[in-house]
């Protein structure tokens, strides 16, 4: 089961800021999941779209420049990071899960998957691209059918992991308050990946472990990784 640093080692900094996704990379994760949004054509690395619970800013960030949100303190001093800089800071020493919140996000990231392609040799298909918005994924899968897509849910629905199937997913990721064995057995049945947001109890860890999942998203790392060592299937 892999371990994925949910917004980096937020548990312990500031998330979303690259002083996390350092500390995740210092805990052995395995990969990080972060949040983006676009302004002035550019990923920005934020989970609320509002900014007074992670910045010394307020109101909404499209109420912003780029360069006026890059003046902001996201914790400990850290900016709020553009996506680009944590492509550079984490090549080669894990895999990303880049979830798009904002409605606006697909342009912008098509062209920044090029950008990277082209100056860093990124291989693009490390990536696992999700979102809630079911629609922004269809539109991606058209636009670069090779990318990995995760499928976001947070419920249990009737057909289980049919949706993730109709959008030719990589994989499902459950919220870990309505996932079963069902679920992940349905999933599985479609050849699709299991990850499960957001796991840090060693209770929900061991019953993850005994459904088999793929991966969780886990705001410690470290302490998830003994959890997991520990749990009893
Ligand atoms: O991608 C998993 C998880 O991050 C989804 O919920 O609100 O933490 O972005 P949220
Ligand atoms: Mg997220």
């Amino acid at each position: 089961m892999q371990i994925i640093a949910h917004r980096g080692a937020s548990g312990d900094f500031p998330e979303n800021t690259l002083l996390a996704f350092e500390q995740a990379l210092l805990q052995g994760a395995d990969a990080i999941e972060l949040d983006v949004f676009a302004l002035d054509g550019e990923l920005v690395v934020i989970h609320d779209h509002h900014l007074e619970r992670t910045t010394n800013g307020s109101g909404s960030i499209y109420q912003y420049s780029l360069a006026q949100l890059q003046q902001l303190d996201a914790g400990l001093g850290q900016p709020v990071p553009l996506l680009w800089q944590v492509l550079v800071l984490t090549q080669g020493k894990c895999w990303l899960n880049i979830e798009l919140k904002g409605a606006d996000t697909l342009a912008p990231l098509l062209a920044l998957l090029q950008r990277a392609e082209q100056q860093l040799q990124y291989d693009c298909q490390s990536l696992l691209i999700s979102s809630f918005n079911h629609h922004l994924l269809a539109a991606l899968k058209q636009a670069r059918p090779e990318l990995r897509l995760g499928a976001l849910t947070a419920c249990l629905p009737l057909d289980y992991a049919a949706f993730a199937s109709a959008l030719d997913a990589y994989s499902v990721h459950c919220d870990v308050s309505f996932i079963n064995q069902q679920m992940v057995t349905d999933a599985k049945a479609r050849g699709l990946k299991v990850y499960v947001y957001t796991v840090d109890a060693a209770d929900d860890i061991a019953r993850l472990k005994h459904y088999s999942v793929d991966g969780i998203f886990c705001n410690y790392p470290a302490l998830s990784r003994a959890r997991l060592q520990h749990a009893k299937t």
